[in-house]
């Protein structure tokens, strides 16, 4: 794979589908990078995809759901394969108004910032009645960015946990489950020490604190923007990530690797 590509939507479970697309990086493998639509009496979509993939994201997006009936976006962070169909679909879903946190409405007002009256500040442990459940936002275990939420929905016992639980792949998988043990394991460890460089440095016991309020939630599902769903493998995936302060911390290739590199690619 050498460019981003979007596969189409699947459903993780009744009430939710899965906007799914896949990004390459060189050297690494593949990244997963999903959205998702949640089918709540105020229907919910969870980030916005890619940037250079937009035009498809509307496509499948507007497969799986009329836009003018989205309430609400959820915005678990503001890094750009998140936000890619960001203002499309603001423009496409008048009532629609903005989950995020306060950081989140910051850092957007670096470069576009976001319709106040079209936003909703829940922080973690705050919860909201989205009709017919309460959605309740968490703070992921590990996350790339300050203003990062997810949530749990009770109703479908989905956790929808952003950047966390993600994992590098080498090929598309159509669940966590059939990339097999050890690779999901590899994979999730090496885009832990990408995604939170600083995991090596945490208080291990805090941290398995941390792991342990997943636990205790008992998601059946976990909705990782960069992972197949996973069905019923939460105890694997808190392990995996468990697993993961003690790992090398990742550093990457340097200029006479980046020039090696392109010597390889133009012979
Ligand atoms: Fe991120
Ligand atoms: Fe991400």
């Amino acid at each position: 794979m050498d460019k981003p590509i979007m596969f189409e939507p699947y459903r993780a479970a009744a009430e939710i589908d899965v906007i799914p697309s896949y990004f390459p990086i060189p050297g690494l493998g593949i990244l997963p990078v999903n959205a998702f639509v949640l089918n709540a009496a105020q229907p919910i979509l969870v980030d916005t995809g890619l940037v250079p993939l937009s035009d498809e994201f509307m496509e499948k997006l507007s497969s799986v759901i009329d836009l003018t009936d989205l309430c609400w976006l959820w915005l678990t962070h503001t890094d750009q394969d998140h936000i890619g169909s960001l203002w499309r679909v603001l423009e496409a879903a008048p009532e629609l108004r903005i989950i995020t946190t306060y950081l989140g409405v910051g850092k957007m007002s670096l470069f576009s910032p976001l319709p106040m009256d079209r936003v909703h500040l829940l922080n973690p442990g705050q919860s909201i009645d989205v009709g017919d459940r309460i959605l309740t936002a968490i703070k992921p275990p590990i996350y790339d960015a300050p203003e990062t939420t997810g949530f749990y929905d009770p109703k479908s016992a989905a956790l929808f946990s952003s950047d966390c639980f993600g994992a590098l792949m080498s090929e598309p998988s159509d669940s966590a489950a059939g990339i097999g043990t050890e690779k999901l394991r590899d994979g999730m460890v090496f885009w832990a020490t990408i995604d939170a460089p600083w995991l090596h440095l945490v208080n291990r016991t805090l941290f398995e604190k941390n792991l342990n309020s997943i636990r205790e939630l008992s998601p059946k599902l976990v909705l990782s923007a960069h992972l197949p769903v996973a069905s019923e493998m939460t105890e694997e995936l808190l392990e995996n990530l468990g697993s993961a302060p003690e790992a090398k911390p990742f550093v990457g290739p340097d200029q006479k690797a980046l020039e090696a590199m392109l010597k390889r690619i133009t012979g």
